[in-house]
């Protein structure tokens, strides 16, 4: 039988904790604790869809096991943006149409925060390497793309307004 083992982790700004087996991913911990935004795809690190920011790095949250985020932040699609105040990602996505069926969304905006977090004016190329682990089988990437140059031009307007 499985050892079982308690760990505590701030999930969006709240405290949460988990009591998980060894063997069990943080995709499936959290899935299980009703954090469905966080999607699954491949289960084997190759379609970003379970992406979430730890500590706020992006990873594959069904790479990485649950035992290992003991006392780690953990940000998902629900955690950027406010209540009544999208993150220009989330605006731009709509805006440009990049979002079709939506399954992919959450990780492509996740692994898109993480970007423009450190660099506010990605180029094209910079950008499809932020996201090169994030499939998508609706968009053929183009307006993805498009979306998160619209939010990086969002977030540098907001910057010099303020
Ligand atoms: S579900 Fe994690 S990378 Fe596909
Ligand atoms: S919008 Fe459908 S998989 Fe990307």
């Amino acid at each position: 039988m499985s050892k079982e083992k308690s760990i505590n982790v701030n999930v969006n700004g709240k405290a949460v904790e988990l009591v998980v087996p060894a063997h069990r991913t943080l995709l499936e911990a959290l899935r299980h604790e009703s954090f469905v935004e966080i999607k699954c795809g491949c289960e084997k690190g190759d379609c970003g869809a379970c992406a979430v920011l730890l500590d706020g790095e992006p990873v594959d949250s069904c790479l990485t096991l649950a035992w290992h985020v003991d006392g780690c932040e953990v940000t998902t699609i629900k955690g950027i943006g406010q209540p009544g105040k999208a993150d220009p990602l989330q605006e731009a996505f709509i805006e440009t149409g990049a979002a079709q069926c939506g399954y992919c969304t959450p990780g492509m905006i996740v692994a898109a925060k993480s970007l423009l977090t450190d660099n506010q004016n990605p180029s094209l190329a910079e950008i499809k390497r932020a996201l090169g682990g994030n499939l998508c089988r609706c968009t053929g990437y183009t307006r993805i793309f498009e979306a998160v140059l619209l939010a990086a031009r969002k977030m540098r307007e907001e910057g010099e307004a303020a």
